[in-house]
């Protein structure tokens, strides 16, 4: 259970899907959050989900008190009195770059000189969107998995010219929150989790173009196989437990087999019409286009029931 101890006031800019979960999960560890949108009814609207949200996650222990956070969490009507002497800014706008080079123009104009500022961005270097600001020393990206108050994980990516004072204190603050910072070295595209995701979507559209599985059994090869294990341990820890002399001797029984597996893998291919065609009916087969937004609320209450799990579980083994 996550109790309050995140003393800082923060700014969300962007309260969409993402930026409403970090609100649950900065207000939960006891931050007071400013939620500022460029569209006027979002921060009501992210309002309202954390009415619900929060004392879902209270029931399942995840954290102490729903009511208490839920007070901390406050709307504002302008970028400039949501971001005022506040010590974090978690940027989550749209995926298009010039939209958010000249948020962050706005944002850097702004009275916030002593904030840190992380981006959420899945795909751009902080180099693209901070270079030219005068305040880019104090800015990062701090790119979560979705949804960002559930799954923990968090990669820091600083620049080249982004202070070490700076990467420091978002490490530190978002350890405060209850995620796990993990630190980039170099700036690279996609950072590490898209990579990952990238080269594990990659070969099941080509699985799918070349008709060797359908849609439906292959999300069940990951659902009831790998996807199982990597809830608790990453692929080296894997490796590592699955031969009897640890990492080497695995890399050596069955890393010349995987890495000819690996010169034949389609992930770079181009996902063609059909194979998208395809997964897109097996899907709307399942879930109706309608039913989308309850699919997802489903989706954030088994990743509420797994994380209680783990805690749990993490509680017993004193980890
Ligand atoms: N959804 C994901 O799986 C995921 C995961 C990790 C990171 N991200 C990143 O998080 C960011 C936000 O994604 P999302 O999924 O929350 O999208 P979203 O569409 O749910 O939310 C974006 C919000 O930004 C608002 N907005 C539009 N223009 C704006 C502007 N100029 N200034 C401020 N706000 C503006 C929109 O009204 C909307 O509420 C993106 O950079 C995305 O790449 C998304």
């Amino acid at each position: 259970m996550t109790s309050p101890r995140l003393d800082a006031t923060i700014a969300i800019i962007g309260s969409g899907f993402i930026g409403r979960g970090w609100a649950a999960r900065f207000a939960a560890a006891g931050a007071q959050v400013r939620l500022w949108d460029a569209e006027p009814g979002v921060p009501a609207k992210a309002l309202a989900w954390l009415d619900e949200t929060l004392p879902a996650m209270e029931k399942l222990e995840l954290i102490a008190d729903a009511r208490g956070a839920r007070a901390r969490v406050t709307g504002h009507a302008t970028l400039e009195d949501a971001v005022r002497g506040v010590d974090y800014i978690q940027e989550n706008a749209p995926e298009k770059l010039d939209l958010k080079r000249e948020l962050h123009a706005r944002i850097d104009a702004a009275d916030c000189a002593g904030a840190v500022i992380g981006s959420s961005t899945s795909t751009f270097p902080g180099t693209k969107i901070f270079t030219g600001l005068r305040h880019a020393a104090r800015c990062l990206v701090a790119h979560p998995a979705n949804p960002p108050h559930l799954l923990p994980v968090v990669e820091l990516v600083p620049m080249p010219v982004t202070s070490p004072a700076a990467t420091e204190r978002c490490r530190a603050l978002m350890a405060a929150a209850g995620q796990v910072p993990v630190l980039l070295k170099k700036e690279i595209e996609g950072f590490v989790m898209n990579r990952l995701q990238a080269g594990v979507i990659g070969e099941a559209m080509s699985l799918i173009a070349d008709g060797v599985i359908e849609p439906d059994d292959l999300d069940a090869v990951m659902r009831h196989s790998l996807g199982l294990r990597w809830s608790f341990m990453g692929p080296f820890e894997t490796m590592d437990l699955n031969a009897p002399g640890g990492f080497m001797d695995y890399a050596t029984r069955y890393g010349g087999v995987l890495q000819a597996l690996g010169r034949d893998l389609g992930v770079a291919k181009p996902w063609t019409r059909e194979a998208m065609e395809k997964v897109e009916a097996a899907r709307r087969s399942r879930i109706p286009a309608g039913d989308l937004v309850k699919r997802g609320t489903w989706r954030d209450r088994r990743l509420m029931a797994l994380a209680a799990h783990k805690h749990a579980t993490n509680r017993k083994e004193g980890e």
